[in-house]
């Protein structure tokens, strides 16, 4: 197995950019060369671990905060894991930052594709419903999103495959050595 280091990869995006798809695409990658990597997703820990919380500012916060807190145990472990939230707010993922930075490496990926095409792809149907005020707080429509300003990767979803940033992803790992390359004699 290749030497890794302890490291959360945050995408942050509105909901329909490509995080959860990104964040597959590069587990199976790290899986496959034999690293330990961890999942946390808001679409399956808001069915377990924050099953009990909704969509105001204070609720999403409290996901963030517990999910940091998991992602810390990971990370301190030097398990390398892969975080997709919308994490609307800046201050928010300055937070996880500045938590997960006490134990290990933070890298903030902006999955960045324009909230007409996130809106116009619908893959949930949920902008939809939203547009026609049957989800309250919906962001982009009817919460905010703060661009973040402070982040290590951006992926321009709507003019790149998932397979270029998920390659740009597993690149920034390697080039910034949170993992080892792939030895001449592996297969990719
Ligand atoms: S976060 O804001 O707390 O980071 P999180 O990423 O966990 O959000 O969950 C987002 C997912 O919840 C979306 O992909 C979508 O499937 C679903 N969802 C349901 N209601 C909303 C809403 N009001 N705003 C955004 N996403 C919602």
């Amino acid at each position: 197995m290749g030497r890794q280091n302890g490291v959360t990869v945050w995408f942050t995006g509105l909901s329909g950019a490509g995080k959860t798809t990104i964040a597959l695409g590069v587990e199976k990658i790290l899986k496959k060369r034999g690293f330990y990597v961890e999942r946390l997703d808001g679409d399956i820990v808001r069915e377990t671990l924050t099953a009990d919380l909704g969509f105001t500012k204070e609720d999403r916060d409290t996901n963030i905060r517990r999910n940091v807190f998991v992602a810390g145990l990971l990370t301190r472990n030097d398990v390398i894991t892969l975080c997709s939230f919308i994490s609307p707010y800046r201050e928010t993922r300055a937070y996880a930052r500045k938590q997960i930075e006490r134990v290990g490496a933070f890298i903030e990926v902006f999955v960045n594709s324009p909230l007409s095409v996130c809106e116009k792809r619908d893959v949930k149907g949920l902008y939809q419903k939203a547009r026609r005020g049957e989800i309250r707080n919906f962001t982009g429509i009817s919460a905010p999103y703060e661009l973040p300003l402070d982040y290590e990767l951006e992926l321009k979803t709507d003019r790149e495959t998932a397979e270029e940033s998920i390659t740009r992803v597993i690149n920034y790992l390697e080039e910034k050595d949170y993992i080892s390359p792939l030895a001449d004699n592996d297969n990719k």
